[in-house]
């Protein structure tokens, strides 16, 4: 009531009660225009939301009524699920619906258990699902009603015809498109948030525009850099958004509304605004670097082992000069991800069409490396066994491309299963978060596959018979010759390697792809140990790396 006095009364506000307003009143959705005009007056340039809101609402004389303003996102994955979560929780004053072609997507957000494990995230769609986040399959319906429309559905990489094994294949995204501009009634603002080529949006914008019926369209970037297992923090404290659009007035005017959406929470320093070409790169670009560092110690991993250099030394060393940083500097079996590989060869693919062979090849050596140190790891593992594996037993513990996560696009632990799986093991895996159906559609999946919808996906023609899946680490390692470590959840670090040992025939080996054990320990109790990057055990010693 005080505040209501003070806007009539004409004193100067600051954006928190007016927030409080805007939210209050969007909430009960309507407003009357006397108040629209008293508002106007009090609204900052800092709070260009509350100009979109109100342009967006246009009153006409008395008694018009405003509508909230709502986001739509197509595609409920990974990216779509948690962002939008996260909006509609710092953004109460917007209504959030996420819609996807997957039926059974959409009923697990709807429901109590979640279609990804991701820390935090249950509580965030708890405290909003059903007040101003909605999951939906009403795909149309919702896009018809959106002021802003996110596109985060798959952008997989093509497996036939021109640029195989590296373009992006844009259906996906082009039939998301042409639905927009069937069903749209009034203007859009098309925001680009799965990973795409440079120069998608002109793309898009060109399907938008030729199917328009006067409608306006304006496309964004506003790619994603949040890591799965963080995924909320990155959200709740991101580094930086990146908002890139057209440089007119209507481009800079769609900038502003989006970041005035981000300014809810993210402070004003951290949105970074740019033309559409540079998000678009500079998305392929921040992945390729985070990336290629992995690839370079991976690289050093490989010759530490071979001098007796220790890896973890030299990458805290290394570290520690402040213009390299400590970050992304952990030897591993490799990175996996469904970002990685995926961008490093869309850039490829662009550099190599705009006449960039040397640039191209700079950045294919990144994923080459990464597939060597994947099958270095299998040679290693074969060659310690008596140059063989055939008939034995393997324990995996950790399927998934790193902890705090169920996902296994593109994880390591396919190329190292396959391996072992091609000399002829046997393997039982443990992994806490995924189940047996994902890791055996993992394993009987071709290459680049799993960027589909679900239900897109070719059917797994049968189950790998030689592969078992256990319920813990214990059933998992029993009777097995071997254990190799793929994912470095923490509860691997405090197993009873003890119990472990005791269970296995002798020698018994470990193969530590994520340098998670204590190696000194576990020979004490025994065992051979292989750790990445680390001095070789004296078994190892004369044992190629590389067979
Ligand atoms: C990320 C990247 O952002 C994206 O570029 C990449 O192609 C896949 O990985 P992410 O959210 O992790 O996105 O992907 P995913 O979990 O597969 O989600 C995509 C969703 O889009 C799926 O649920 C799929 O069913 C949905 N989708 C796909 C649609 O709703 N409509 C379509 O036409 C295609
Ligand atoms: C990545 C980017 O970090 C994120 O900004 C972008 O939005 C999506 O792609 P994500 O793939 O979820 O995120 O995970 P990330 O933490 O980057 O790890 C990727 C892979 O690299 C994992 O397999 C991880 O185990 C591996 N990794 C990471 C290493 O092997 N060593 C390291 O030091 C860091």
């Amino acid at each position: 009531m005080g505040l209501r006095m003070s806007i009539l009364n004409d004193k100067k506000l600051d954006d928190g009660p007016l927030v409080f307003l805007v939210n209050k009143i969007t909430t009960e959705r309507c407003i009357p225009s006397f108040l629209f005009c008293t508002i106007q007056k009090h609204l900052s340039p800092k709070t260009p939301f509350f100009s979109f809101l109100l342009a967006s609402t246009s009153p006409q004389g008395h008694g018009s009524s405003a509508k909230m303003v709502k986001i739509c996102c197509i595609g409920a994955g990974y990216v779509g699920g948690p962002t939008m979560a996260v909006i509609a929780l710092k953004c109460p004053s917007i209504e959030v619906a996420v819609v996807d072609i997957a039926v059974s997507r959409i009923a697990a957000w709807n429901s109590d258990q979640l279609p990804i494990y991701e820390p935090g995230l249950d509580d965030v769609v708890k405290s909003c699902r059903g007040k101003n986040l909605f999951f939906s399959t009403d795909v149309e319906k919702h896009v018809a009603e959106a002021d802003i429309i996110f596109v985060s559905v798959n952008t997989p990489t093509k497996t036939r015809g021109l640029g195989a094994g590296k373009a992006a294949d844009l259906t996906y995204w082009e039939s998301a498109a042409r639905m927009i501009a069937d069903v749209s009634k009034s203007d859009k603002i098309v925001v680009e948030k799965s990973t795409v080529p440079v120069k998608t949006a002109e793309a898009i914008e060109k399907i938008l525009t030729h199917n328009s019926k006067g409608i306006k369209y304006q496309i964004l970037s506003n790619p994603e850099f949040l890591a799965e297992g963080t995924a909320i923090d990155d959200l709740f404290a991101p580094d930086r958004v990146l908002i890139g659009g057209r440089e007119t007035p209507e481009g800079q005017k769609a900038i502003q509304a989006l970041k005035s959406v981000y300014a809810n929470w993210v402070p004003e320093e951290r949105i970074i605004c740019t033309n559409l070409w540079s998000a678009e790169l500079s998305k392929l670009a921040a992945n390729a670097f985070l990336a290629q560092r992995i690839s370079s110690v991976n690289a050093m991993s490989a010759l530490c082992e071979a001098t007796g250099a220790d890896v973890a030394e030299v990458s805290h060393a290394v570290g520690k000069d402040s213009r390299i940083g400590p970050k992304f500097l952990n030897a591993s079996v490799g990175f996996g991800g469904s970002c990685f590989q995926k961008d490093i060869l869309n850039l490829v693919y662009i550099c190599e069409c705009n006449g960039l062979p040397e640039v191209a090849n700079y950045w294919k050596q990144v994923i080459k490396v990464n597939d060597y140190q994947k099958s270095r790891f299998v040679n290693r593992i074969v060659s310690s066994m008596f140059n063989t594996v055939s008939g034995k037993k393997i324990a995996i513990l950790g399927f998934a491309f790193k902890k705090d996560t169920g996902d296994t696009r593109e994880t390591p632990a396919i190329d190292v299963c396959k391996g072992l799986l091609g000399d002829k093991a046997r393997l039982s895996i443990y992994d806490p978060q995924v189940t047996e159906d994902q890791i055996q559609r993992d394993l009987s999946m071709n290459k680049f596959d799993w960027d589909h919808p679900l239900h897109l996906q070719p059917m797994s023609p049968s189950s790998v018979k030689q592969v078992s899946v256990e319920w813990d680490a214990y059933a998992a390692a029993k009777g097995a010759h071997g254990l190799c470590i793929l994912t470095e959840w923490d509860e691997f670090k405090k197993l009873d390697y003890r119990r472990i040992y005791e269970s296995m025939p002798k020698p018994a080996f470990v193969f530590d792809g994520r340098n998670v054990v204590n190696a000194a320990e576990l020979r004490e109790i025994g065992f051979v140990v292989y750790a990445i990057g680390k001095p070789l055990d004296s078994w190892l010693k004369d044992m190629p790396a590389v067979a």
